[in-house]
């Protein structure tokens, strides 16, 4: 396993599609590994490989509370299949937009089809925390961010703010 650097706003790789995993192999195994190493590191609840680099449709996950036992989950080449009309807001925040949160609307339930680690076919009807986070995931493999569902005004704040450290931290580097 190994420690991955997290991307973050404005890194255009956060844009990238993601690509569909073809065969689960040493390499995919290797890759979830990494992620849920670097997720639980951050901390936090899940992650799309795209956020370490790798544009592949891969997502990890834990909504397990701190007390409870860890619950890994890994969802490949997750699609949404169906949505409900109504609609729930919830809070979101990501790792690749630290210290950043913001109410975020989206279907209240979902069902998503995926591929388990094993390369079997499964579904699960997600409500609650995990439709938000699944919702908030599958966004990141198809280059589309959180701060993609507020008002402009918002995003661009935010988006200025991230450049503005990133030019900060890249003249500190040349220093
Ligand atoms: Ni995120």
């Amino acid at each position: 396993m190994a420690l991955r650097d997290i991307l973050i706003l404005p890194d255009k790789r956060l844009r990238q599609v993601s690509k569909p995993v073809a065969k689960i192999d040493s390499a995919v195994k290797k890759l979830v590994e990494d992620m849920f190493e670097t997720m639980y590191d951050a901390p936090g609840i899940g992650l799309a490989a795209i956020q370490i680099g790798e544009p592949r449709r891969v997502v990890t996950m834990d909504l397990s509370k701190k007390e409870d036992e860890k619950q890994p989950q890994v969802f490949i080449n997750p699609e949404i299949v169906a949505e409900s009309d109504e609609k729930s807001a919830h809070e979101e925040g990501c790792l690749s937009i630290p210290e950043y949160y913001e109410e975020v609307e989206r279907p209240a339930v979902v069902t998503v089809k995926y591929l388990d680690l094993d390369g079997k076919v499964q579904q699960v009807e997600a409500t609650g925390l995990l439709a938000v986070c699944i919702q908030h995931e599958i966004d990141h493999l198809n280059g589309v961010l959180f701060i993609d569902h507020i008002s402009k005004l918002k995003r661009d704040r935010v988006t200025k703010k991230f450049i503005k450290a990133a030019k900060l931290a890249a003249k500190d580097a040349a220093e």
